[in-house]
């Protein structure tokens, strides 16, 4: 008999929730996918034994509020058997291992960790910035990882990306350690270009963190960013920045996925 599983992940710009899908309906075609932010997502991995964790890796670490869904809620993963999905735009080393470490400390049993590259997201800044057709490559070969771990998956083989001790090394000392100070709380860093904002809420409705508001036809961040790029990729005035001060190419997977 198939396994039963339910995905949960937290996708800024689509990525994950792309490669989280996917994965989960091959494996399981009747698995819930669920976004972090709804609130459906506790209540969803309470009630299955077996959880795809998807989340895009930043600054070789896993976001703020995916760490916090472990840790706020200890007892929810004892006895889960949890597969660890990190997407990236180049390369974290340890990317599943972030959550796969945190989880194995709440009793849970780390199945597997899978690593998928993915176009990048950070939209306000030229580093990484790829042509359409390379977007496309990109893509494609996600899929093709995806097929066949799937595959590998159904007949009793687990992938191992990022959970190894030199994955755990390569993304200490290549990364974490110089940006552990990006991901270590919600950022506060956001910047709104007033000049630019026509106060129209687009991000506010957006924003998985429920981060920001509209005040005096301008928007307001409120400190509790989790660095997804959502709103900076959809603002239609191009008036959020976070990492760079301008916007340089907004990024969303339905740009390339119909
Ligand atoms: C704040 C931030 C930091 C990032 N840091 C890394 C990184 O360290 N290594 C990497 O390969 N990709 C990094 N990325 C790229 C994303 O992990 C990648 O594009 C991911 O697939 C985006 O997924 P999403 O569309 O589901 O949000 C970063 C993205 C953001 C927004
Ligand atoms: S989406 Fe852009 S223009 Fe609209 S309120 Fe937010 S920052 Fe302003
Ligand atoms: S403020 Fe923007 S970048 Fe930060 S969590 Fe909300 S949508 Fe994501």
């Amino acid at each position: 008999m198939k396994n039963k599983y339910c995905a949960i992940y937290l996708s800024g710009t689509g990525n994950t929730r792309f490669c989280v899908s996917k994965l989960a309906k091959m494996l399981d075609e009747n698995a819930p996918v669920v976004a972090i932010e709804d609130g459906e997502a506790v209540s969803t991995i309470s009630a299955y034994d077996n959880v795809i964790l998807g989340y895009p890796v930043q600054f070789s670490n896993a976001p703020k509020v995916v760490r916090d869904l472990i840790t706020e809620n200890v007892d929810l993963w004892k006895g889960k058997n949890v597969l660890c999905l990190a997407t990236m735009g180049a390369f974290s080393g340890d990317g599943a291992g972030c959550a796969a470490r945190l989880l194995k400390r709440c009793g849970a049993t780390v199945l597997g960790g899978l690593h998928i590259k993915m176009p990048d997201s950070v939209c306000d800044s030229k580093l990484l910035k790829k042509s359409k057709d390379e977007n496309m490559s990109i893509i494609k070969r996600a899929e093709e990882k995806i097929e066949r771990t799937a595959l590998q998956i159904m007949s009793g083989k687990f992938p191992r990306d990022g959970l190894g001790i030199f994955a755990h090394a390569a993304g200490l000392f290549g990364q974490r350690l110089w940006f552990y100070g990006k991901t270590k709380r919600y950022s506060d860093k956001l910047k709104i270009n007033e000049a630019l904002c026509t106060g129209c809420g687009n991000c506010a409705r957006v924003c998985p963190m429920k981060n920001l508001t509209v005040e005096n036809r301008a928007a307001v961040p409120h400190g509790k960013c989790t660095m997804c790029y959502r709103c900076i990729s959809l603002c239609p005035q191009k008036a959020i920045t976070l990492v760079g001060d301008e916007v340089v190419e907004q990024y969303r997977i339905e740009n390339f996925i119909p």
